[in-house]
C-alpha cells in the first residue's frame, strides 16, 4: 500500500472513530446558548399567501402615508418612483416590449409576500424596526400607490391575503418537477 493510501485510510478511520465518539457521547458539547422564545420570534416571521403567519393588527393606506414618508421615501421617493433602478416600487409593466420593470405593482404575485418582505427587511437601514401595525399601514400605502387597494381599505390578517395582485397569474407552477 502506498504511503498516500495508508495516510487516507488512517484519516478515514480517525474521522469515523471521532464522529462515532461525538455522536454516542451523552454529554452536551457546551457550545452556544439555548435560543429563547423571544429570539425565535425575531426569525419566525413567515407570512404565507394562504393567510398563515400574519400577526394581529391592521392598517390603511391613509395611516401608512406618514410611516412611508418618514421611513421609506428617502430611498423609494415620495411616490415610489425610486432613487435608483432597484428602489422603484410603483408602476412598471410586465408586458412591455423592452426589459420589463419589476415592481410591487407589476411583478409581485402575492400581497402577503410584500407584507412578509417589508416586515423582515425594510426599511433597509433599520430592518424589523417597524411595529406590526406600521407594517400593515405602510404595505397598504405601497399597494395604494400602485392602485391596488383603496385609501381606506383595512388590511389585516384576513383581508391582506385576499388582495388580488395584477401579476398573480404571471408565474408558471413548476413545483411538481422539483
Ligand atoms: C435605506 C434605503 C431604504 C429604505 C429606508 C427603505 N428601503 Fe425598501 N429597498 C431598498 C433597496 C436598496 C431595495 C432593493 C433591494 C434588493 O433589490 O435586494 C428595496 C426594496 C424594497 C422592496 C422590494 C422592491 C422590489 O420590487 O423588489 C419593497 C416592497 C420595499 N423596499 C419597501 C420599503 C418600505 C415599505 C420601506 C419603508 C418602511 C422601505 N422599503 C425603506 C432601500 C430602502
Amino acid at each position: 500500500m502506498s504511503t498516500l493510501k495508508k495516510c487516507c485510510c488512517v484519516c478515514t478511520i480517525s474521522v469515523i472513530a471521532c464522529w462515532s465518539y461525538i455522536s454516542s457521547s451523552q454529554e452536551p458539547v457546551g457550545l452556544g446558548t439555548p435560543v429563547t422564545e423571544e429570539q425565535l420570534a425575531e426569525f419566525d416571521l413567515i407570512a404565507e399567501p394562504d393567510g398563515g403567519g400574519f400577526p394581529s393588527g391592521s392598517g390603511t393606506a391613509r395611516q401608512g402615508k406618514a410611516v412611508y414618508e418618514a421611513r421609506c421615501a428617502a430611498c423609494h421617493a415620495l411616490n415610489g418612483e425610486g432613487v435608483s433602478g432597484n428602489t422603484v416600487i410603483v408602476g412598471g409593466d410586465m408586458n412591455s416590449e423592452g426589459t420589463p420593470l419589476r415592481t410591487v405593482g407589476s411583478y409581485w404575485p402575492y400581497a402577503s409576500t410584500v407584507f412578509d418582505f417589508v416586515r423582515r427587511a425594510m426599511p433597509a437601514d433599520a430592518p424589523k424596526s417597524l411595529s406590526d401595525e406600521e407594517v400593515y399601514q405602510v404595505v397598504a400605502y405601497v399597494l395604494f400607490l400602485n392602485g391596488i387597494v383603496g385609501e381606506d381599505e383595512i388590511l389585516n390578517a384576513e383581508t391582506l391575503p385576499n388582495v388580488e395582485m395584477p401579476n398573480a397569474d404571471g408565474f408558471i407552477d413548476r413545483s411538481h418537477i422539483l
